[in-house]
């Protein structure tokens, strides 16, 4: 059998070969602490759930959904976006749920991308914009992005001669995988850009919810004109711990909405009714988790922080994310460190040229480990220091 170019030429998800590597340490007996993927590890919150298994016994769940979702889910989208950002949708015409935002920023770019059309991708990022762009039969341009511009695109940088070819512009704040964040002035300035070359925008924004020391993040739909140009993917999963419930959103422009419902009505069915439910509970009844949740996080930031600076490792605190982003001692690779991190002490780091050839020089470490693993890998990562292999 002779599959496709298409699957052929593409690259195994970067995660899968991380968790096979876990898993098979894991079988031979070894115990691993896994900085790795951004899964948090507290449980969605309880009033979510009660509402998940309240809305599983009503027979009226169990049949299939409608690929737009429930009016009241639509509503609830719309309704938080306004109390969160101020920003006023339409919940008929500019909300779409979504079976996780993953889903919806993948199948986004047969919606506007043909054969032989460019999509810039910024390098690090999020490896499904280039993954589906190329599946789309597009390819990708990537925009680097570098501490000197703190990880945002340099958008006057990209040549004419692909700006002509160029459809669409990917970005996401705060970032995965540097933690960078961006302002409403950068969202503006993006506006601007896309107008001036009919570029369409998708802006990934996951992690608005996932914030420290009082950050407040902007939404891109803020920006005078966003509408007009662009869509916002967001998520529940990392703002209420629902990663494994597949739930998420997209808001903005109705054109561009449209178009990914009909893609997506031809091949899916939409969010299971129940799960629908919970997401409309976790976005109309109480906030105070994410709070809770972020308090969580800002402590174990701290403390990986100062352990990384400690065994000389640069990395900053971010802002928002619960990722850091942290610079490879001088003498390894990504991956060589990341290697030898797992080899001789046991803890998995993300090495940053997964993400893409402008992440090479960095690590990334996820916070969404329990406390109690966060402190063991850090005395690991303290044990690394007398054994480290190579000097830099
Ligand atoms: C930048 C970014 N976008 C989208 C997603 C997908 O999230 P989900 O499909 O769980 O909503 C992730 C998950 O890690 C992410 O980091």
């Amino acid at each position: 059998m002779k599959m496709s170019r298409r699957v052929e030429n593409l690259p195994p998800y970067l995660f899968v070969e991380i968790s096979q590597k876990i898993a098979e340490k894991r079988a031979k007996g070894e115990d691993v602490v896994s900085f790795g993927i951004g899964d948090p590890d507290i449980p969605t919150p309880p009033h979510i759930i009660d509402r998940l298994c309240q809305a599983a016994q009503d027979r009226a769940n169990h049949r299939y959904p409608e690929t737009e979702g429930l009016p009241e889910l639509r509503q609830a989208i719309a309704g938080w976006y306004k109390s969160r950002f101020g920003v006023s949708l339409d919940a008929n015409l500019e909300v779409l749920p979504l079976i996780g935002s993953k889903e919806g920023v993948a199948h986004i770019a047969l919606c506007l991308i043909d054969p032989g059309d460019i999509a810039l991708v910024p390098d690090p990022a999020y490896p499904v914009y280039s993954v589906s762009t190329m599946l789309a039969g597009g390819r990708p341009y990537y925009m680097p992005l570098t501490e000197q511009n703190n990880f945002l695109p340099d958008l006057d940088a990209i040549p004419d001669d692909v700006l002509r070819r160029a459809k669409l512009l990917w970005i996401n704040y705060p970032n995965n995988p540097t933690g960078a964040v961006a302002d409403l002035d950068f969202f503006n300035r993006v506006v601007r850009f896309a107008q001036q070359h009919d570029l369409a925008v998708c802006h990934d924004g996951p992690y608005t919810e996932v914030t420290f020391d009082g950050y407040q993040p902007v939404s891109f739909m803020q920006a005078d004109g966003a509408k007009e140009i662009g869509v916002e993917f967001h998520s529940l999963s990392k703002s209420y711990n629902m990663t494994g419930w597949r739930v998420g959103m997209v808001v903005g422009n109705a054109k561009m909405i449209d178009a990914l419902k009909r893609v997506k009505s031809n091949l899916d069915s939409g969010v299971p009714q129940a799960i629908q439910y919970a997401a409309i509970e976790a976005l109309t009844g109480s906030q105070d988790c994410i709070e809770e949740h972020n308090a969580i996080y800002q402590k174990r930031r701290d403390l990986v922080i100062e352990m990384l600076n400690s065994i000389g490792i640069e990395a900053k605190p971010p802002k928002a994310s619960f990722y850091i982003w942290a610079k490879v001692p001088k003498g390894y690779t990504s991956v060589d460190f990341a290697t030898e991190l797992l080899e001789k002490v046991g803890v998995v780091v993300t090495p940053g040229v997964g993400y893409g050839r402008g992440g090479e020089g960095y690590v990334r470490l996820s916070l969404t480990v329990p406390d109690a693993g966060v402190v063991k890998g850090l005395s690991r990562l303290a044990s690394w220091r007398s054994t480290r292999s190579r000097l830099g």
